[in-house]
């Protein structure tokens, strides 16, 4: 009988109190007081008998306008993570022969969400400086059928971040167009600056949100799109939710965005310190580079390719080795997912001390072929 192939996820689950978690770009930083007194109060009050408000609590739409600093009269859609928002507005604002701008590396699973509505992602090659769109490249791949152009800014997985002005001229090309800009804005918060494309084309933003990494909120699922009234009232015909998002979710959200000002920089100070200590790390492994530092996300690409080991089985041995949970890059690009491992760093700096030890040791192994890593 065949060996049935190793699951990474199965086996990192079944261990996830031991392992380091840096394949998911999920955030370990966040103080948990304010998230878990929100839950117990909500679960002792037994909030989860009831549906909640089906459009969402209205405090937490305020809260996230505000905290992006957008016009509190701007629609605001809450989902199950950004995730949702997404697969939402492609199928609500795209159809079939239509075209989509994007990268390769991407997020692929919007990519995924526009193919399901018929549309077709047209992505430009970025691996390579400046490992990002410019407008000039996305304007010469405009054509008939494009409807939108998609911004992922800060970019996973390379983690690059995109200049104001640059932003600018991406959504001045999209105006000029008639374009969707889709400004998917996940990892804004670890970015040393960050622009919002809204205020340059206000009308066709689509401003999508997700309070998973910045506010450590992963496993509970909540996320949405920001954009105006009109559009997230279309985009709303295709809510499954229809009846509302985990309250549990939203109260634990409301508590971290109002406390976000009071953590959010020691957020940003612990992630530069692991980016250094990665660098590092990366530094003292021949044949390794990270394409884009420093990141202005929570994670790195780091290039392995002159090592000529696969990703995989750099994943595996890291994994069931060294109790390290780093992402081989064919999950986000098919045409250079194998020069590349993606690491979060959004974690205690003792795990991603860590990560630094096993880094080089992993690689040095594999390239002697001296590993085969040890079965489940
Ligand atoms: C670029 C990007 N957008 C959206 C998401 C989805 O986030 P969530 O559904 O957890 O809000 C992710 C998750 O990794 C992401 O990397």
């Amino acid at each position: 009988m065949p060996a049935e192939a190793f699951d990474p996820f199965v086996y990192a689950h079944a261990r996830r109190r031991e392992i380091v978690w840096m394949s998911q770009n999920t955030n370990h930083l966040v103080p948990p007081g304010p998230a878990t007194t929100a839950v117990r109060e909500a679960l002792e009050e037994r909030r989860y008998e009831g549906y909640p408000y089906a459009p969402g609590l209205a405090e937490l739409k305020t809260l996230v306008l505000a905290d992006l600093g957008l016009p509190a009269d701007l629609g605001c859609i809450v989902s199950a993570g950004g995730t949702e928002a997404l697969y939402m507005l492609a199928r609500a604002l795209l159809a079939p022969g239509d075209e989509v701008i994007a990268s390769d590396p991407s997020y692929l699973i919007i990519h995924k969400f526009i193919e399901l509505s018929g549309a077709r992602p047209v992505p430009l090659e970025i691996y390579a400086p400046p490992y990002r769109l410019t407008a000039d490249r996305i304007r010469e791949a405009i054509g008939p059928r494009t409807k939108m152009i998609l911004l992922i800014d800060p970019l996973n997985p390379l983690g690059s971040g995109y200049p104001p002005e640059e932003v600018r001229a991406i959504a001045e090309v999209a105006k000029d167009h008639g374009l969707w800009l889709l400004n998917d804005i996940t990892y804004r918060d670890f970015a040393d600056r960050h622009t919002l494309a809204y205020p340059f084309h206000p009308d066709r933003t689509l401003t999508v949100w997700s309070v998973s990494k910045n506010c450590g909120l992963a496993g509970l699922r909540l996320g949405g799109l920001a954009a105006p009234a009109d559009v997230t009232k279309a985009v709303g015909r295709f809510n499954t939710n229809d009846l509302g998002v985990n309250i549990l979710a939203q109260v634990a959200a409301l508590a971290d965005l109002r406390s976000k000002s009071t953590w959010i920089e020691s957020v940003r100070t612990t992630t530069r310190h692991n980016q250094a200590t990665i660098r590092a790390a990366v530094e003292s492994t021949p044949g390794t580079f990270l394409p884009v530092y420093p990141s202005q996300a929570n994670m790195f690409a780091i290039d392995i390719s002159a090592t000529g080991i696969a990703p995989e089985r750099l994943q595996e041995t890291l994994l069931k080795d060294d109790g390290v949970f780093v992402r081989a890059g064919n999950y986000l690009s098919p045409k250079f997912g194998g020069r590349f491992v993606r690491a979060s760093f959004s974690n205690p700096p003792e795990q991603v001390a860590k990560f630094a030890a096993a880094f080089p040791a992993a690689v040095d192994r594999l390239r002697a072929g001296a590993v085969t890593p040890r079965a489940a």
